[in-house]
């Protein structure tokens, strides 16, 4: 059996909730970013990164990767934690700021998850809570009736708050992790 580990990212704790949940199924160690520097990946067969959403990208997924060569690339898993739908639009605008910058062409096969998280509008403060102020500006743009709604339902969630925080939500990224470490990726 191959050796895994999850390294999460959060800032108000859906995405770490999400990474302890993966490292119990899999029975490996969840460990915060910053403590990620104290670890030596190559001991680890894949490395499972989670990190929440910001602005479409996953947040310290360049720094974490930054010294990555091609054999941890060949071992990178990445879940992504936010509160846009989960539509084709939203995943390759998520890709395209975080593996698409490291691997534009996928040639490491790094597959990217998208798990739904928490927004208490209640919590967010300081530059966060302008950023969320711009977003919903920007979601008016929003061009296709299919997209107009997808906006309308971001507005809402960021206006109301919204948690869609659910373990079962880990199955897929589950299903597919087990398959590689009990095979070849
Ligand atoms: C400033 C800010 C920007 C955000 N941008 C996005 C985004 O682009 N897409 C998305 O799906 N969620 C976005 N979110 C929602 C967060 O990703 C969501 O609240 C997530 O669950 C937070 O994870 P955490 O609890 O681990 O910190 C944003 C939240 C904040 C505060």
């Amino acid at each position: 059996m191959k050796k895994p580990i999850v390294i999460y990212s959060s800032k108000r704790g859906s995405t770490k909730q999400y990474a302890e949940w993966i490292a119990e199924e899999l029975s490996c160690e969840a460990v915060s970013f910053e403590e990620s520097y104290n670890i030596n990946l190559y001991e680890y067969d894949f490395i499972i990164y989670g990190g929440w959403i910001r602005g479409s990208g996953i947040v310290d997924f360049d720094k974490f990767t930054q010294s990555f060569d091609d054999e941890l690339l060949k071992r990178l898993i990445v879940f992504g934690v936010g509160i846009a739908n989960p539509s084709a639009e939203n995943y390759m605008q998520v890709w395209s700021f975080s593996i698409g910058k490291i691997d534009s062409r996928n040639e490491h096969k790094i597959i990217l998850y998208l798990l739904e998280g928490t927004y208490d509008p209640g919590k967010v403060t300081g530059l966060d809570k302008f950023l969320m102020f711009i977003m919903k500006k920007v979601l008016i743009s929003g061009s296709t009736k299919d997209s107009m709604e997808q906006a309308r339902k971001m507005q809402d969630r960021i206006e109301r708050g919204i948690d869609l925080v659910k373990r079962e939500n880990i199955d897929g990224i589950l299903k597919d992790t087990r398959k590689i470490l009990n095979g070849a990726k």
